[in-house]
């Protein structure tokens, strides 16, 4: 099953808000905190871009005008074209000044995030994880746990996305494997684990301080980066794949280098 990934960053988000439906400003009009109104609005320019770009339709500011993303009663995202559902499933994160879509055909089980690495405590680990996920972060070198806590946080609420429960659900009814390390395609493998024997597949980068996952059902191949033609305001194109940055930017090498980091699986 192919699936599609973009990454934006707050900087490619235009200051006009053209592009969102009246729907989506009435919404954006409502909230009052600075943190979430720009979160949001980067959550709304990555997902429209994404869909667009999925859908081969234009990115001008009434096309993306056109493209709505309505939260469901459980929060997931759903995507509507002039007002009729479109024929696509999609999940979304975003945190600090950064967010991830990823797009896969109607139907898919879906989900994806972005997580900051960051120090966790033990309390943090035995909280939330279980014993089998415990003992594998407690084999990983102590400066790599926080990267490692990190990638298994991010794998299960990616699974509890595609669960559509979000946080609701105890994040130890999902249990994370890592099956493989980052390969050509930037990505490494990982599968999740729930309840009666359903799996969910996915994958893994780190990069830039952050960790993305993806997880699917049916099993997906690894994210495929998907064009945009929305350009940054000093001109490079928006389409943060960390890999492509990598290859095109030498500037950028530093920022969006691609951690080859050896994993104790
Ligand atoms: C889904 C959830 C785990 C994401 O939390 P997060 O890591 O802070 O945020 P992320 O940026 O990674 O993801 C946010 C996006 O997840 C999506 N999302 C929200 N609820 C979702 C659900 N039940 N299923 C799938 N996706 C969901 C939304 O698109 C949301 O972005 P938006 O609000 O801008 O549309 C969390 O919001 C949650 O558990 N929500 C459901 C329960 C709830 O509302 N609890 C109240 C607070 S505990």
């Amino acid at each position: 099953m192919d699936l599609y990934w973009l990454e934006q960053i707050e900087t490619c988000v235009p200051q006009a808000n053209g592009w969102l439906s009246p729907g989506e400003a009435a919404h954006l009009a409502g909230l009052r905190y600075a943190v979430r109104h720009n979160s949001w609005r980067l959550g709304r320019w990555t997902a429209k871009l994404a869909v667009a770009s999925y859908l081969h339709l234009s990115h001008s500011f009434p096309a993306l005008a056109k493209i709505e993303v309505r939260p469901a009663p459980s929060g997931a995202p759903e995507v509507f074209f002039e007002n009729q559902l479109a024929p696509l499933t999609i999940s979304l994160s975003h945190r600090e000044d950064r967010a991830i879509c990823v797009v896969a055909p109607a139907a898919v089980e879906l989900g994806c995030d972005l997580e900051l690495i960051e120090p966790h405590s033990d309390a943090f680990i035995a909280d939330y994880f279980v014993t089998e996920e415990q003992a594998l972060v407690a084999r990983q070198p102590v400066a790599d746990r926080p990267r490692f806590l990190a990638l298994l946080w991010s794998a299960k609420e990616s699974a509890l996305k595609a669960l559509r429960t979000g946080l609701r659900l105890d994040t130890r009814c999902v249990i994370v494997d890592l099956l493989s390390p980052p390969a050509a395609s930037g990505w490494g493998e990982l599968q999740v684990r729930y309840a009666e024997g359903k799996i969910f597949h996915g994958w893994w980068q780190v990069a830039d301080g952050m960790v993305r996952t993806v997880v699917a059902a049916p099993p997906p191949g690894p994210p495929i980066p998907l064009e945009t033609t929305a350009r940054t305001p000093d001109g490079p194109p928006c389409n943060h794949d960390p890999r492509r940055f990598l290859e095109t930017h030498d500037l950028c090498r530093a920022t969006y280098g691609i951690a080859q980091w050896p994993i104790r699986l």
